[in-house]
């Protein structure tokens, strides 16, 4: 029997379509920013497209403005941006079709599922245009709207990010802001927003002051739905997150992994240790999480304070492997230990995970932690690694070597479009458990290779 490559085609029922390319369940999303700016249109996009990166959806924010300033090197002032500036007008049009041809090439070459179209002109023909290209093309699309009427919040952001853009370095500070002030007042000329009969066949979502309020309209698929979910967790209440695994463990002194060993004894002073430093923080409203192993409880139990425990932030199931050395996995799985050295992120332990499937179970954690403010959270080396890599923006690649050594707390405070990490070691001497990647990775080389990045232990 013949199997036909590409899914059939259902005709369709409620919207009758004319595309050129039929749009599939798993077509390509492109995400279209709409508002005035300083909105958080670029914040949103950012964030957003980490998010997607980090549970396994390629995504790539196009930035328009970005286009801008390549094409006009120096920027002048908010002139550019008068509705009559006829030249300037033409430059910011063939900006916006260089982007959406870039949208193109990210869907089709380099295999990108979400595009974010990060622009500020979106007036109600500006969108047709981008309707038009997508519906060529078989593109989803989804609007995002950043509605603020809130002077304080626009004030806040302005300084926050709009300053340290490079079109205002070396500028005098409130001549900046007036300038800035200026160009929003030239996009309120022609500003429409999406509107609840004439879009009301659109997919899209309007946040209203910062996500005090939301309007979700016809959600179309599974994506755009989690999109949505996200969208609704996340705030903007400046916070700290504190990111720390357990106390080196009875098994890390004898480089054994996995397992639910207790404290060593210099596992408990670095609990001790961390209590103190909790409290010299002097943290409103802390939050204490833990995993259900017996490492991370008693670090908790140290610090006095109420903990929350969550299995999903159990360490990585190393499956057969559990509580071996990886002298033992060497010896017993050799194939096994170089095939996780080939692709350790995707790599799946007998029995056991890999680190997408961890992504997958810490989900629910970073969702929570979107939505909390002050959080010190007490891990694992694989389970911080991965939180580690959704706050600083981490490749599949690099995630599984990001080095979270015991005893040290990382600090994360968010910036701007970042986030700012401080690393703070406690004092107290313990084992290195991190193994880099060895040079030799293939099924066939000697034992020596396989250990050579192995961290000595008793
Ligand atoms: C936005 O684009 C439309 C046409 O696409 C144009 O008429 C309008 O003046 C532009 N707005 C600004 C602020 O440049
Ligand atoms: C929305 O879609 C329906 C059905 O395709 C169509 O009849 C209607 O005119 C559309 N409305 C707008 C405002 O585009």
């Amino acid at each position: 029997m013949e199997v036909p490559k590409r899914p059939q085609i259902r005709k369709r029922t409620r919207h009758e379509s004319t595309a050129s390319v039929p749009q599939f369940t798993n077509s390509p999303t492109m995400i279209v920013m709409v508002g005035l700016p300083a909105r958080g249109k670029t914040y949103i996009s950012k964030k957003l497209t980490r998010y997607l990166n980090w549970i396994g959806v390629p995504t790539k924010v196009f930035n328009v403005g970005q286009y801008r300033r390549e094409a006009v090197k120096s920027y002048k002032s908010f002139e550019f941006f008068r509705p009559d500036n006829e030249e300037a007008m033409k430059i910011r049009k063939a900006c916006a079709v260089a982007a959406l041809k870039d949208v193109c090439e990210y869907f089709t070459r380099e295999h990108g599922q979400v595009a974010v179209f990060d622009a500020t002109n979106t007036t109600r023909e500006r969108r047709e245009v981008i309707l038009s290209f997508a519906k060529e093309n078989g593109y989803k699309v989804f609007f995002v709207e950043s509605l603020c009427d809130d002077p304080e919040i626009i004030a806040e952001n302005i300084k926050q990010v709009k300053l340290s853009s490079p079109d205002y370095i070396g500028c005098d500070k409130e001549e900046a802001v007036a300038d800035f002030l200026k160009r929003i007042e030239c996009y309120k000329i022609t500003y429409v927003p999406l509107d609840d009969d004439k879009d009301r066949n659109l997919s899209y979502i309007k946040i209203f002051n910062v996500g005090s309020r939301y309007l979700v309209n016809r959600v179309q698929d599974h994506i755009q739905s989690r999109i949505v979910y996200y969208l609704m967790n996340i705030h903007v209440t400046p916070r700290t997150i504190y990111l720390c695994r357990h106390g080196e463990s009875e098994l890390n002194l004898l480089g054994r992994i996995g397992g639910d060993s207790g404290l060593s004894p210099r596992g408990i002073k670095f609990a001790a240790a961390l209590g103190t430093y909790i409290r010299s923080q002097c943290i409103p409203d802390l939050k204490i999480w833990t995993s259900h192993m017996r490492r991370t409880i008693q670090t908790a139990e140290a610090v006095g304070v109420p903990y929350e425990q969550w299995k999903a932030l159990n360490e990585i199931d190393a499956g057969v492997c559990e509580e071996m050395t990886y002298e033992e996995i060497q010896d017993h799985y050799p194939e096994e230990f170089a095939l996780r050295d080939q692709d350790k992120y995707r790599y799946r332990y007998p029995k056991g995970e890999s680190y997408e499937d961890l992504v997958h179970r810490l989900e629910p954690v970073i969702m929570e932690l979107e939505r909390q403010e002050n959080v010190l959270v007490i891990c694992h080396q694989a389970v911080m690694r991965c939180l580690l890599a959704y706050f600083l923006d981490k490749s599949a690649e690099e995630l599984p070597y990001l080095k979270c050594p015991l005893h040290t707390v990382l600090k994360l405070t968010p910036v701007a479009y970042g986030c700012k990490v401080e690393s703070i070691f406690l004092n107290i001497e313990a084992v290195n458990t991190h193994r880099d990647k060895p040079m030799n990775v293939d099924v066939s080389r000697d034992p020596e290779e396989a250990l050579l990045t192995v961290p000595e232990h008793i």
